[in-house]
């Protein structure tokens, strides 16, 4: 689409690798269901876990890591809902997690049995502090448990050929951990699953907890891309987390440093801070002119399912679904929309100061655009009074009127809607 224009830094628009702006959506992995789910403080029952899938769906993810089968009945139960009631749309592929254990492996692979396509994520920890305090393994004991492990999948998936599986695997705490290392382990399990690039198996590089500044991460993921052994038949992917606040720019550099896909979660859900919030990284997208190949243009009701199935609420000041971000309050603003609004052409280039998108294409409406209080001036009183009254006043009159509804605001110090604008209007100059 070409409403929206994509801002290219000057000087590096002819700098090809890596890039400089992203020119094509990634591939996209929900992990609403997994990582979303795990970080709440009551994990979605089966009706919750429904919706949010069938929301996702709607969405247009076709990769959905639908939960950690091993990890409670619930999980097992809701993977079972999905194959045995045929609820997963042809093209549209489930992932669910598990730990490098053997009984878990097996109970993750019980659950799938009779799915058409999976993709079986297996992770464990390689940084030194998990190596040290949790797993009591030096460097080669983490490759073997991870060889080993791989193994069982490649073991299990031959048990159950009529599924067309593929295989993830995650350095768990890769942010945390020596390159060199990363990409042992990662050169390693890659061997026993020997991907061909005809059928590729994913990489999936985590900031488990955001450590470094977003380009560090990035780096890190350049320097897998570029050094692993087999990235022709790998799809690599990052996973960023948001401790440090900058889990999207994280996403977006790593998507320029070569990543191929992402996972995250609607509005930012997720461990801790949450995970990286796909809807902030689809819709920066989007406005720089680059269809995400997600559909949000009903960004209201997506945050009501959300807000529904997490019970956490989403932020009035959140990237474009908060209640507020919308709506303008000081009077220059105000005054700035409505001229540009005036100007605006069809087909013009979208170019309305302090909108950084049209409230339209998330399915929100113009009428939010302007609220009035006390920081206001009189082009948000005028552009109120006449879009939703009908009532054009000439400039002297908005000026004039302007000061009447300021003594107003002053005395009540709320904010003021066109109903009360108008009543304001008619008692000041008598009109019946
Ligand atoms: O953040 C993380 O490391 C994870 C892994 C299990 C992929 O969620
Ligand atoms: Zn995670």
């Amino acid at each position: 689409h070409t409403k929206y224009r994509a801002f290219a830094p000057i000087g590096l628009k002819d700098r090809t690798w890596p890039d400089a702006v992203i020119t094509r959506a990634p591939i996209w992995l929900s992990t609403d269901l997994r990582d979303g789910n795990q970080a709440l403080v009551e994990p979605m029952d089966l009706e919750r876990k429904m919706r949010m899938f069938e929301t996702l769906v709607e969405i247009g993810f076709k990769e959905i890591e639908v939960g950690f089968p091993s990890a409670s009945q619930t999980e097992f139960d809701f993977v079972r809902k999905l194959i045995e009631e045929d609820r997963i749309p042809d093209d549209v592929t489930i992932q669910v997690l598990t730990q490098a254990r053997e009984h878990l492996i097996e109970r993750t692979f019980e659950s799938l049995q009779g799915a058409p396509r999976a993709i079986v994520h297996l992770y464990n920890a390689v940084a030194p502090v998990m190596r040290r305090v949790v797993l009591g393994l030096d460097e080669d004991g983490i490759v073997e448990l991870a060889v080993t492990h791989a193994k069982m999948f490649k073991d299990q998936a031959a048990r159950q050929p009529a599924t067309q599986w593929t295989f993830q695997y995650s350095p768990e705490m890769f942010s945390g951990t020596d390159l060199a290392f990363s990409k042992r382990v990662v050169d390693a399990v890659t061997a026993v699953w020997a991907p061909t690039p005809e059928r590729k198996c994913i990489v999936n590089l985590p900031s488990t907890v955001e450590h470094s500044t977003p380009n560090i991460f990035a780096d890190m993921i350049e320097w897998m891309h570029r050094n692993l052994e087999r990235r022709d038949a790998i799809v690599l992917c990052a996973h960023p987390h948001n401790d440090r606040g900058t889990g999207t720019a994280a996403a977006e550099f790593a998507v320029m440093a070569g990543a191929d896909r992402l996972e995250g979660c609607l509005f930012g859900n997720g461990e801790r801070t949450g995970n990286l919030d796909i809807v902030n990284v689809a819709l920066n997208l989007y406005t720089q002119g680059v269809s995400p190949g997600l559909d949000f243009s009903h960004i209201d009701d997506i945050r009501a399912t959300v807000e529904h199935c997490n019970q956490i609420p989403v932020h009035p000041r959140h990237p474009y679904v908060g209640d507020l971000v919308y709506t303008s309050f000081s009077g220059s603003h105000q005054d700035a929309i409505k001229k540009a609004f005036s100007a605006r052409k069809d087909g013009d280039i979208w170019d309305i100061p302090y909108l950084p998108i049209d409230p339209k294409d998330v399915g929100r409406s113009y009428e939010a655009v302007i609220r009035v209080n006390s920081q206001s001036g009189k082009g948000g009183i005028s552009y109120l009074l006449e879009s939703e009254y009908g009532l054009e006043l000439p400039r002297r009159l908005q000026i004039e009127f302007s000061q009447v509804v300021q003594q107003v605001m002053d005395v009540q110090g709320k904010e003021l809607g066109a109903a009360d604008l108008w009543n304001i209007f008619r008692d000041e100059y008598r009109m019946d």
